[in-house]
């Protein structure tokens, strides 16, 4: 009963978000059978008509990123990377990662003067943020071991998009908004997206971008040989020469999707499987829940003052962790084993006190025992047959480093921004790291990008992710715990309001007006230092029902939407 009326007050409190979008249904879209949610509704149908003609969950997954890539180029890409999290009906788990990697012409010192300061916004925006590519060689792995249907059929939608699409108002705002940008960083103007001069694009304007459309019929005809060979690479080394990056011809020969093992672990009896390294996603999720689970988070009551307090602490012990220790596996020796043990992370928790919130500054990385081991998108995708695909891609920033490749209409990443540029620096978003996270030639950048499926007792329960920077490991966490803990439905756990610890700096940074102002009061006391901000995440996830209906969660944050039949 305490638990019901601490969820009917947080709901309470999530009715008056000034986030005017947010409206707490009961339940999102069911569907009987198959589901698609991603951060448009063009990318969303694409999934789904691939899916009633057949495909799989998988063939879904890569004809909606592939929309993505046209419909919405603030994240969905062709020119970044990302994560593929699989459970396959007969219970088989996979995580793909093409992650981009830095250029081999790169180095620790890439963004630094001859004083060793950071030249401003160097790895942020223009040609040398952009890593190398990685999505094409990861949705052709993706085909390749798990696809049903032919490639072709997955590409054409993104190529019939890119021949004419009509602009949601929040598209056309972000293009916008990126004008000037675009005139200043690119060696040639990108048309395409340039409104005519004195105006601006609406809501139903068509854009097309056939010099899109070309590159990924050359994807269509060639698989990853049309991206990283031939034309589409010339015209990409190009680009570089002209805007002085670093990205080769041999770069992009040598690019490689890899197969990694899942961070799976077990939640009050649900079992969970996250992205390993080089995201610091899985791992950190996996302490979290270590760090709650010993707490009887339901009796606190959703956004309560104990409940938000925890759950800080618990964030803000993980990020110091991930500043230390989460790096590209293949470079550093991650201390993964040692980071998810459970009586590592209650260790870490021994310092937790219910009455005070722990400075950060009293907060270093703790040592695990040595190995034996804000813009980005997500799609969550279930098929007919109970395979489930959790998607997380990224440009990282907003339309990436802003660089379209002249000639070949599509947005490069500026991804070289996530790794730790000098040691201690914060980067875009906050967060700091270390030697684990120094630039080298070929490696991988970390990310925080945290895909996961959710079981119980064997069978699928949750496909889940959101964008966010910093914020999507907490924001899938709280996503989960929200179903788990306090009993939500799949779209009130995504609509309800977030707050995000990242250890440094060290603010519990809250949605505007998530939190009750006693409960705000309550904080402070403690010792915690608030900052209400913007919105955080866009969780899009499919929640299994136990009639084995599915549930979308599609966030009312953007213009995120759910198709299934
Ligand atoms: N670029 C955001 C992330 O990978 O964490």
């Amino acid at each position: 009963m305490k638990k019901l009326l601490s969820l009917l007050i947080a709901l309470a409190f999530v009715a008056c978000q000034p986030v005017e979008e947010i409206s707490l249904e009961n339940r999102g879209k069911i569907a009987d059978q198959a589901m698609v949610v991603s951060a448009h509704p063009l990318a969303s149908k694409a999934g789904r008509e691939v899916m009633q003609k057949g495909g799989n969950a998988v063939d879904a997954a890569i004809a909606t990123q592939l929309a993505l890539a046209v419909v919405y180029p603030g994240a969905g890409n062709i020119g970044g990377g990302g994560f593929m999290v699989s459970r396959m009906a007969n219970g088989e788990t996979a995580t793909l990662d093409y992650r981009e990697k830095a250029p081999l012409a790169g180095g620790r010192d890439m963004y630094l003067d001859a004083n060793g300061d950071v030249i401003s916004m160097s790895s942020v925006r223009g040609h040398l943020a952009a890593g190398v590519p990685g999505t094409v060689a990861g949705l052709e792995a993706a085909h390749r071991k798990y696809g049903k249907l032919d490639w072709a059929s997955l590409v054409q939608p993104a190529i019939d998009l890119a021949n004419g699409w009509e602009l949601t108002a929040r598209e056309a705002r972000g293009l916008n908004g990126n004008r000037k940008v675009f005139i200043e960083y690119n060696t040639v103007r990108p048309d395409f997206f340039l409104s005519e001069e004195g105006s601006e694009w609406a809501a139903g304007d068509i854009v097309s971008i056939p010099e899109l459309a070309k590159t990924l019929e050359r994807i269509r005809d060639n698989g990853r040989d049309g991206f990283y060979k031939g034309e589409t690479a010339k015209l990409i080394v190009a680009e570089m020469e002209r805007g002085k990056g670093l990205i080769t011809l041999e770069d992009l020969e040598q690019y490689e999707a890899v197969w990694r093992t899942p961070v799976t672990g077990d939640y009050r009896g649900y079992e969970f499987i996250s992205m390993p390294p080089p995201s610091s996603g899985g791992i950190a999720l996996a302490q979290l829940f270590n760090a709650i689970e010993p707490f009887d988070l339901g009796e606190m009551g959703f956004l309560s003052t104990d409940a938000v307090h925890l759950m800080t602490e618990a964030e803000r012990r993980a990020y110091a962790d991930r500043a230390a220790h989460l790096g590209d596996p293949d470079f550093y020796d991650v201390p993964r084993n040692g980071l998810t043990n459970r009586n590592y992370t209650q260790t870490r928790m021994a310092s937790f006190s219910p009455d005070r919130a722990t400075p950060s500054t009293e907060i270093d990385a703790g040592a695990p025992a040595p190995k034996e081991s804000e813009e980005t998108t997500h799609l969550s995708v279930i098929d007919p047959w109970g395979n489930a695909v959790s998607v997380t891609t990224t440009l990282n920033g907003g339309m990436g480093s802003k660089v379209f490749v002249g000639g070949a209409g599509f947005l490069l990443n500026n991804e070289m921004d996530d790794f730790s540029v000098k040691p201690g620096i914060p980067n875009m978003y906050g967060l700091v790291g270390g030697e684990a996270n120094a630039i080298a030639p070929g490696k991988r950048m970390l990310s925080s990008m945290t895909p996961s499926i959710v079981a119980k007792d064997g069978k699928l329960f949750m496909v889940v992710g959101t964008p966010g920077g910093s914020t999507i490991i907490t924001s899938v966490f709280q996503t989960i715990v929200n179903v788990i803990d306090f009993d939500m439905t799949m779209q009130q756990a995504v609509s309800a309001p977030r707050f995000h610890h990242q250890w440094l700096p060290d603010v519990l940074q809250t949605e505007a007006n998530a939190l009750d102002s006693m409960v705000i009061v309550n904080l402070e006391a403690k010792g915690h230092k608030l900052r209400a901000r913007g919105t955080i995440g866009r969780v899009d996830a499919i929640l299994v029902l136990s009639n084995g209906k599915l549930e979308a969660g599609a966030d009312p944050r953007g213009d995120d939407t759910a198709e299934g039949y």
